[in-house]
């Protein structure tokens, strides 16, 4: 998908998310609506899921898609990575990120964004998996941010 359309899928999808969880401040509410509407409108996503820092390490929360891993270390694969170091990560080829961690072999491609409490501490990290290579770009990486804000406003 060209940069352009995706602005425009990615603008219909942060328009409903705000008119849906304008009533509702709830971090799973918000989590779970975040996945129906990203999965549902982004042809090339067939995983979408947040992952939770439970005492230092990643714990699989709502998501949508295949069977996820329910576990991952500090600092191990690309999400465990971007949480270690509190940066989003963007793999055009997972299968030459080493370390990466292959809970479904269909997976290409991802990006991976942290996610902050109120006080603006990490509370983990959304991943989101592609079976293209090359899936994602800055675009992605804009919009994934400022659609991570309705989760973090709520923690
Ligand atoms: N690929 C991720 C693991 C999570 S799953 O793909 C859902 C990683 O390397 O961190």
């Amino acid at each position: 998908m060209q940069s352009g359309e995706k602005n425009r899928v990615y603008n219909n999808i942060i328009n409903q998310l705000r008119s849906i969880l304008e009533s509702n401040r709830d971090r799973i509410v918000a989590m779970v609506t975040i996945n129906a509407v990203i999965k549902s409108n982004l042809p090339y996503v067939y995983w979408v899921g947040f992952y939770r820092d439970v005492d230092g390490k990643l714990l699989v929360g709502p998501y949508q898609g295949t069977l996820g891993c329910l576990e991952i270390p500090y600092g191990k694969g690309v999400c465990g990575t971007s949480f270690k170091n509190g940066k989003a990560l963007l793999v055009n080829n997972t299968h030459e990120f080493e370390g990466h961690i292959a809970c479904d072999v269909n997976s290409k491609s991802e990006i991976v964004i942290p996610y902050y409490n109120s006080s603006k501490l990490i509370s983990g990290v959304l991943d989101v998996d592609s079976d293209q290579l090359n899936a994602f770009c800055t675009t992605d990486l804009k919009n994934l941010e400022i659609i991570l804000e309705f989760v973090s406003c709520n923690g």
